[in-house]
């Protein structure tokens, strides 16, 4: 996977694999979905994350994470071929410092930078019935306003009929359990797999069809 600075500006189109994850589980999914991004020829994964907030103004978080992905700059989504979204489930909606990044982007909103580029969003929950749906749909609402075209897991992908965990069609999700420490399972492996390459393949077409209009 990809790690070039955004500074550098984009050498193979890329989708962003956007996430923040506390515990684990979401960087988990993030890195199932990148690894179905670059199964497609042509094009990369480019992870990233998003630093906490706290509620101490002051408090600032180092310039490089302990763990897990690089933090996003505004550059990566601004030339992204395609967005992955990835957050925990907090009560029932995505995590704050995710939301956080997305409202500083009203820029990139203005510009319409981001019109047109496939986008999907991946999360994970302690319990099951805790609000993975809500959190997939009330994720892709920003992407919405943004013009993306948001992409969820069709069911032709058969997983998603027999999972008797994560999967949904608005998304991958992972059932983390009550303590967060159940693995993701190959059902849920396999949905993020296939979500990432189905993003990748969009990604590439919706570049075609964007060039030929130019
Ligand atoms: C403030 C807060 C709110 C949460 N709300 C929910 C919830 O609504 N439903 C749920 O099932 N889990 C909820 N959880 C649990 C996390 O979604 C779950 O542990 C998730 O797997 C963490 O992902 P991570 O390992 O990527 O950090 C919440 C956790 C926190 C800290």
């Amino acid at each position: 996977m990809t790690d070039h600075t955004a500074s550098s500006g984009p050498i193979l189109p890329y989708v962003l694999v956007l996430y923040y994850s506390r515990q684990g589980a979401t960087r988990t999914l993030a890195e199932q979905l990148a690894s179905g991004v670059e199964s497609v020829s042509g094009i990369e994964a480019r992870l990233r994350t998003v630093p906490a907030v706290s509620p101490v103004s002051e408090a600032t978080a180092p310039e490089i994470p302990d763990q897990g992905a690089i933090y996003v700059e505004e550059a990566d989504l601004r030339h992204c071929s395609g967005l992955a979204l990835g957050s925990p489930t907090r009560f029932g909606n995505m995590a704050a410092p995710l939301k956080y990044f997305l409202d500083t982007t009203s820029g990139l909103w203005m510009n319409g930078a981001l019109v047109d580029r496939p986008a999907t969003a991946f999360t994970s929950t302690a319990s099951l019935h805790g609000g993975q749906e809500s959190t997939l749909l009330t994720m892709l609402i920003p992407l919405l306003h943004h013009g993306m075209v948001y992409a969820g897991v069709p069911y032709s992908e058969t997983t998603l009929l027999s999972t008797q965990s994560g999967g949904t069609p608005y998304g991958t999700s992972h059932l983390a359990g009550p303590n967060g420490d159940r693995e993701v399972d190959a059902d849920e492996r396999r949905l993020a797999f296939a979500q990432g390459r189905r993003l990748a393949e969009l990604a590439l077409a919706l570049t075609s069809m964007r060039s030929a209009r130019a």
